[in-house]
């Protein structure tokens, strides 16, 4: 995935509206590997798309399991409509030997690890599982201790107790299950979760026990575990939460449907937005709801006892702020891990400190979270205190809040939380403050789409979405240029010149006579355009109709620099241009957008080439789509238009005062790029941050 540098966050002042959770990751990786190894096909409905299901789904068919996909889900982060069908392996190896990489999904790596371990010492087989150096950081010994006394050959490749493993075994190997296993319960609930999902794979002609030493953290991802087991035919009998006994004869049997929900951490953000900032509207949020089997659902009592106003609906939560400023909480967090982050970053907008413990664990998962959080918050203004299992928070005092760069550790939790940061207006900040955070895409762990959900809920202070306006004469590279930074920066685009074109199209379509001022003024008032997104990126709808191509043609632009002449028809389109300036930012090009579109904006560029240049620009274009063109006449073209453009009474096209220009006749068009994210970087909202 493209990966961009840093996202830019102006304060933000209010939430409302409905997101739709992308599936959950601990129930889609669990699904998936049941699915691979049970009889039959599975339809897995709504899995997560990330990249933490992506190294599974890898993996899985690496092992020889078939995985076909019907619907769009894939890669859009809300598998909602999607369906994925896994035919699997009926507990038969169907490749022996495989290298598998599983990037810094312990949901892949624990599980995988014990069931390859198990099958390669029954079946015969030699496994090698790594992934990513922060993997190679995350313990798995005690999953290792468990299965080595059963017969199970397990080879440490790095340090020992850490991925990289090789598991490896001979056929017809037998294993010692007539005695209890061991496993640790207090490092990560996975190694106890990771035996329950494989040892069903051998417990045939007995009973296998499982007893945990020590305290069991993460109880509900075991519940999990075991509901899943059971939705796939294996009922383990528990003991309180010591002993396990997986019974003889278990069998994966696939249970044909898979649902999966909405993933509850992922709800947490929004469950916070809804208590910080829907002061009026509330934010709703489908996907889980008072029947959600997922532990972190409790999230929602710890933050209603911090003031959320949290109304769950079977399969949907409903948040509006409650009490404000949020009150201070005190809280063992053993039970809900992931979403207890989140709690650390509502305690910024507290009347007084909270205080979270049990989150030892934090210091294990895909950074250590304790010591980010601490300084993250930090950073923001707060005051930290952090122990080895806790975090005490005290807010900052208003005027005490900060401007800061955002570390994001690879940790998209750490990303998601930190987001939230940026309410610290509605906190009584004196000046708002916006936030960078760096590399934002990490999120793509869990929720690829986690910042347009968040950016389609909020809304920034007014004026303070920040406005790249790149203008300039036609055929000077503008459209490509203000593309590209878009792109780079995450932010949305606006093609100016496409709104001129569509009117002329359509008064043409119309049979309505290009200066037939007021007419075309109502064509443009009531325009009825769709621009491409994602995939569709670069694609237009005019009344429907794809005019991509029809937009380009000469004849258009024509058209176009004759009704952008008249001043009602630049009146008509201006409210819905202003309507393009959405969170994150916009990119904005075309003649006036510096000038009197976003007179505001951040920073102005003109871009100039000579009009040589610019035919010969042009010339390439359209012979290269085989459309014949002379030289000369198009210079002649062009320079007739820019005197058009130029001379006209309203919003002629000139470089605003404060614009930047740009000669890109001798550039290429990364050096504009280069150039132009340069001069953002420079004059950007964060200008004066201290680099970290
Ligand atoms: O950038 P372009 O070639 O697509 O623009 C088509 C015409 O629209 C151009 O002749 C000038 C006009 N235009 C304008 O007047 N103001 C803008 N902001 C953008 C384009």
């Amino acid at each position: 995935m493209y990966r961009i540098p840093h996202l830019d966050i102006p304060p933000l002042v209010a939430a409302a509206g409905t997101v739709r959770l992308p599936g959950s990751k601990s129930i889609s990786n669990r699904v998936l590997l049941l699915a691979a190894l049970a009889e039959g096909t599975t339809a897995v409905h709504g899995l997560l798309a990330s990249d933490d299901t992506e190294v599974m789904r890898a993996a899985l068919v690496a092992l020889g399991c078939t995985l076909r996909d019907e619907g769009s889900g894939v890669g859009d982060g809300d598998g909602a409509g999607s369906v994925l069908h896994v035919t699997g392996l009926a507990g038969r190896l169907a490749v022996h030997d495989a290298q598998l990489f599983l990037g810094n999904a312990g949901t892949a790596m624990r599980p995988l690890a014990a069931a390859l371990a198990l099958l390669a010492a029954t079946q015969g087989g030699r496994f090698e599982l790594s992934g990513v150096a922060r993997m190679h950081e995350r313990p798995i010994g005690d999953l290792v201790d468990a299965l080595r006394p059963l017969g199970c050959t397990i080879d440490d490749l790095g340090q020992p107790g850490y991925p990289p493993l090789r598991l490896r075994g001979e056929r017809g190997g037998h294993l010692a299950l007539a005695a209890p296993l061991q496993v640790r319960g207090d490092v990560s609930s996975q190694f106890l979760s990771a035996l329950l999902l494989a040892l069903p794979l051998v417990a045939d002609t007995q009973d296998v026990v499982v007893e945990v030493v020590g305290e069991l953290i993460s109880k509900p991802y075991v519940e999990i575990t075991l509901n899943l087991l059971a939705r796939f035919g294996i009922e383990v009998r528990r003991e309180g939460w010591q002993r396990f006994v997986v019974p003889a004869g278990s069998r994966y049997r696939s249970p044909g449907v898979v649902h999966v929900e909405g993933d509850a951490s992922s709800a947490s953000y929004f469950v916070a937005l809804g208590a910080i900032a829907a002061t009026d509207t509330p934010v709703r949020i489908e996907g889980v709801g008072a029947q959600s089997i997922q532990g972190d659902i409790r999230f929602v009592d710890a933050a209603r006892a911090m003031g959320a106003d949290v109304t769950a609906e079977a399969n949907a939560l409903v948040v509006r702020r409650g009490r404000w400023p949020l009150t201070g909480i005190a809280m063992d967090c053993t039970a809900i891990p992931d979403a207890a982050m989140t709690l650390a970053v509502m305690a910024l907008y507290a009347d007084g400190p909270s205080t979270l413990t049990g989150i030892a664990s934090w210091r294990v998962k895909e950074t250590d979270r304790i010591a980010a959080m601490a300084a993250e918050l930090r950073a923001v203004g707060a005051t930290v205190e952090e122990g080895p299992d806790r975090l005490h928070i005290v807010p900052p005092e208003p005027q005490a809040w900060r401007s800061a760069t955002i570390r994001t550790y690879d940790d998209h939790r750490m990303a998601m939380c930190m987001s939230l940061a940026a309410f610290n207006g509605l906190a009584g900040a004196p000046s708002p403050r916006a936030l960078r955070l760096l590399d934002p895409k990490c999120v793509a762990k869990t929720f690829p789409d986690y910042f347009e959900a968040l950016f389609g809920l909020v809304q920034a202070a007014p004026g303070a979405v920040p406005v790249i306006a790149i203008d300039g004469p036609t055929a000077s590279g503008k459209g490509t240029l203000a593309a590209q930074v878009a792109a780079q920066l995450g932010w949305h685009l606006l093609d100016s010149g496409a709104l001129y074109r569509a009117t002329g199209l359509a008064a043409m379509q119309d049979g309505v006579a290009l200066d037939d001022e007021p007419r075309v003024a109502a064509i443009a008032a009531g325009l009825d355009l769709r621009f491409g997104q994602g995939a569709e990126a670069g694609r237009v709808w005019l009344r429907g109709q794809d005019v991509s191509d029809a937009l380009r043609a000469e004849a258009t632009g024509l058209a176009a620099s004759r009704v952008s002449s008249l001043p009602a028809v630049r009146q008509a389109l201006h409210g819905l241009q202003l309507s393009f300036a959405r969170l994150p930012g916009l990119v904005a090009d075309g003649r006036d957008m510096g000038t009197v579109v976003f007179p505001g904006a951040a920073l102005k560029v003109y871009l100039t080439a000579g009009a040589g240049e610019r035919a010969e620009r042009r010339h390439k274009q359209l012979i290269s789509k085989g459309i014949p063109a002379r030289l000369a006449d198009l210079r002649a073209d062009l320079e007739a238009r820019d005197t058009r453009d130029m001379q006209r009474a309203v919003a002629p096209l000139k470089p605003a005062e404060d614009a930047r220009k740009l000669d890109n006749s001798q550039l290429t068009i990364e050096a504009s790029v280069a150039q132009v994210l340069a001069w953002w970087a420079e004059r950007g909202p964060l200008q004066g941050l201290a680099p970290r």
